[in-house]
C-alpha cells in the first residue's frame, strides 16, 4: 500500500493529486491542509472522506508540522511519496515587472519575503520534519512543485519580466533541492523539483482585470506560445496531477533525477 503526503492539498493542484490519489483503492493518501474543517466538508462533498485522511499544517508553522508528523506516524508509518505542494503566489505581482517598482520597494520586499517564507522556508521546513518517515520506507520519493518561472534559461528565452516574488522564490527552491539531493542522495532519498506547466486551478476565482492587465496577459500568452508553438494553454488540474504523478513515478536516483528540477514531461531543458 503506497503511501502519499500531500502538503498544501486544500485546492488547486493539491486537492486534485488527492482526488486522482484516491482512485487507486491501494494508495494512502494523507493531505496536509491549513483549513482541515474546510477541507473535510469538500472531501465529503466529492465523497472522499473514506479515502483520504486529511491533518492540520500551515508549512509556516514547525510546531503543526511536528503535530502533522506524529499523527501520520501513527497511522502509516512510513511516507513513501511526499509531495510539497504549497506554494504562493499572487497575480497582484504576476504582471509587474522590476522597472515598475521603484516607489513600492517596500511591497515588492513583502511580497518577496512572503513567497520565500512559503515556497522556499516552507519546503525546508516540511522536508526537515517529514524526512525521519521518509527514511523508513522503501521507497523514499520527495518531489517540490517547482516553476518554469524560476528558471534562469526560461526567463531569458521568453523575455517574460513580471512574477518577480514568485520566480526568485522558485529559483531558490530549484537551488535548495539540488542541495538536499547532495545531503540525502546517499541514504537513498530522491528529492527532486517538477515544474506543473500550466494548470488551471482559479476555481472560479478569477479577479477582474482592467484592460491594461488584459493586454499584458495577452502578451505573456503571445511570448509563452512563441516558446512553445504547441502550448495549448492551462490544463485541468486532475490532467495536472496525473501527469506529475507519471513523472514522479519515472524518477529515480538511478534514472540520475536527484537533485534535478524538471519539466511536466520530464525534460530539464524544455517547459512547455
Ligand atoms: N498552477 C500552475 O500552473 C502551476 C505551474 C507551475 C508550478 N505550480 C506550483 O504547483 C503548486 C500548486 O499550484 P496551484 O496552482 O495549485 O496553487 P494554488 O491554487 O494557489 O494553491 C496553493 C495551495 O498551497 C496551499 N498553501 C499556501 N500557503 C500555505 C502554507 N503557508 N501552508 C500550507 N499550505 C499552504 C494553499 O492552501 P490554502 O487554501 O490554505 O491557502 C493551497 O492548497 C505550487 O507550488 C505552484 O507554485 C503551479
Amino acid at each position: 500500500m503506497p503511501s502519499y503526503v500531500v502538503v498544501g492539498a486544500s485546492r488547486g493542484l493539491g486537492y486534485a493529486f488527492l482526488k486522482v490519489l484516491a482512485t487507486d483503492p491501494s494508495n494512502v493518501v494523507i493531505g496536509l491542509v491549513r483549513d482541515d474543517a474546510a477541507v473535510q466538508q469538500r472531501l465529503d462533498k466529492d465523497g472522499l472522506s473514506s479515502s483520504v485522511r486529511l491533518f492540520k499544517a500551515d508549512v509556516t508553522n514547525i510546531e503543526e508540522l511536528k503535530a502533522a508528523y506524529t499523527s501520520i506516524e501513527a497511522t502509516v508509518g512510513a511516507v513513501d511519496h511526499l509531495i510539497c505542494n504549497a506554494g504562493y503566489k499572487t497575480t497582484a505581482t504576476l504582471l509587474r515587472n522590476l522597472a515598475e517598482y521603484p516607489n513600492d520597494l517596500d511591497y515588492l520586499t513583502t511580497e518577496l519575503t512572503k513567497s520565500f517564507q512559503v515556497n522556499v522556508i516552507g519546503v525546508i521546513n516540511t522536508i526537515n520534519v517529514f524526512m525521519p518517515l521518509v527514511q523508513r520506507s522503501s521507497i523514499k520519493k520527495i518531489i517540490a512543485l517547482t516553476s518554469a518561472m524560476g528558471d534562469c534559461a526560461f526567463i531569458n528565452e521568453t523575455g517574460i519580466d513580471g512574477g518577480i516574488p514568485y520566480a526568485v522564490s522558485k529559483g531558490g527552491l530549484n537551488v535548495l533541492v539540488a542541495k538536499y539531493n547532495a545531503a540525502y542522495k546517499g541514504q537513498g532519498v530522491l528529492i527532486m523539483g517538477i515544474c506543473a506547466g500550466s494548470v488551471n486551478t482559479a476555481e472560479g476565482q478569477m479577479p477582474s482585470f482592467s484592460e491594461s492587465d488584459m493586454d499584458k496577459f495577452r502578451e505573456m500568452g503571445g511570448k509563452l506560445q512563441a516558446y512553445s508553438p504547441r502550448f495549448a494553454g492551462p490544463v485541468p488540474p486532475e490532467d495536472g496531477a496525473r501527469q506529475l504523478l507519471k513523472v514522479m513515478d519515472a524518477s529515480s536516483i538511478e534514472n540520475g533525477n536527484g537533485g534535478k528540477c524538471v519539466s511536466y514531461f520530464g525534460s530539464t531543458s524544455r517547459w512547455l
